[in-house]
Parts: C-alpha cells; structure tokens; sequence
C-alpha cells in the first residue's frame, strides 16, 4: 500500500492543488492532504475551515484522506506511513523553493523522497495567494477553486475580512 503525503497551507483549497490530487491517486493508493498547522497570523481561513473545504470535496471519496499536522514535516511523512511526499510544480520559478526543500528534507532523513508532479497548464497561474487577492479586489475566483471556497471568500469579503 503505497501512501502519498500531499502537504500544503491550504489557505485556501484551489482547483490547482485538487489536480495534483488527483494525479497523485492516480499513482499512489492513498493520497493523505495534509494541511499545515503553523503559526501564520496572516492566514484567511483557520485549520478547521481549511480542513472543512477540503472535505467538503474530498468526503468519502476512495483512497483520499485529509488531516492536518504541526511542526516539521519529515515527522508528519514518518507518522502517516507515507511513502512519499507529493508537491505541485506550476512554473520553473516554484522550483528553487521546491528543490531546497525537497533537499533539505532528505538531508534530514535518508528516507525522505519527494514526488513532484506537474500542474496542468489550467492552473499553471493559479496560486491561494492571487486567489485572495482578486477577491479583496472584487474580481470573480469561482473557475478557480471549488464552489465551497467561492462562498467563503465572498464572506470573507463581505464582513471585510478580506480588506478592499
Ligand atoms: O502550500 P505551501 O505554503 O507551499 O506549503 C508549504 C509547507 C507547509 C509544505 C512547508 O512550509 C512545510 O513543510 N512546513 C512544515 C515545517 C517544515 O517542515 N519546514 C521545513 C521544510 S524544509
């Protein structure tokens, strides 16, 4: 039984990341999404609504898992039994972050392997943070991230969480 871990922030979802998720089931048993707890202030959404549109898509679905962890990630790979860790490429410019840490991680633990598997060039641009962005800006994210996220943006927005 091979085990992706897909880590991420997740703040929020896009249709971006549900792609690589599903490429990753596509070659791995079980795909685990994995949304990070850390202590980022400037988060929009809190873990629990994170986690929540996340299962809103992903509820009982076949092989697809979503949880949450703290602190490093290499402990978070060891404890979900992953086989591997799945991250998205959009662009060349995703890459030096990516093959550092992807480094850095392996460097940390022999076992680490890092999966990186290719956006479809649909979401190649499209990033949470440019999603919060147009958003705060008035602009229409709905081809962009599952309708559940839609809905919370807009009253994100509304209440003025997110600030024009
Ligand atoms: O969606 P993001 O923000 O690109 O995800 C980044 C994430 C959460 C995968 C990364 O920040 C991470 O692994 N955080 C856990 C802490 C950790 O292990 N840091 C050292 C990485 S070498």
């Amino acid at each position: 039984m091979k085990t992706a871990l897909f880590p991420g922030s997740f703040d929020p979802v896009t249709n971006g990341h549900l792609d690589i998720v599903s490429r990753a089931r596509a070659i791995f048993d079980r795909v685990i999404v994995g949304v990070a707890m850390n202590d980022d202030k400037s988060a929009l959404f809190s873990i629990e609504e994170r986690k929540e549109f996340l299962n809103a898509v992903y509820g009982g679905k076949d092989g697809i898992v979503v949880e949450s962890f703290t602190g490093l990630l290499l402990n978070a790979r060891r404890d979900f039994k992953a086989t591997a860790v799945v991250r998205g490429l959009r662009a060349i410019s995703d890459f030096e972050y990516e093959f550092q840490m992807a480094m850095m991680n392996r460097e940390l633990d022999k076992e680490f392997e890092t999966v990186f598997l290719m956006a479809s060039p649909d979401y190649s641009f499209v990033s949470s943070r440019m999603i919060k962005q147009i958003v705060m800006l008035g602009g229409d994210v709905a081809m962009f991230v599952p309708e559940i996220v839609a809905q919370a943006l807009e009253e994100k927005r509304k209440n003025r969480k997110i600030k024009e």
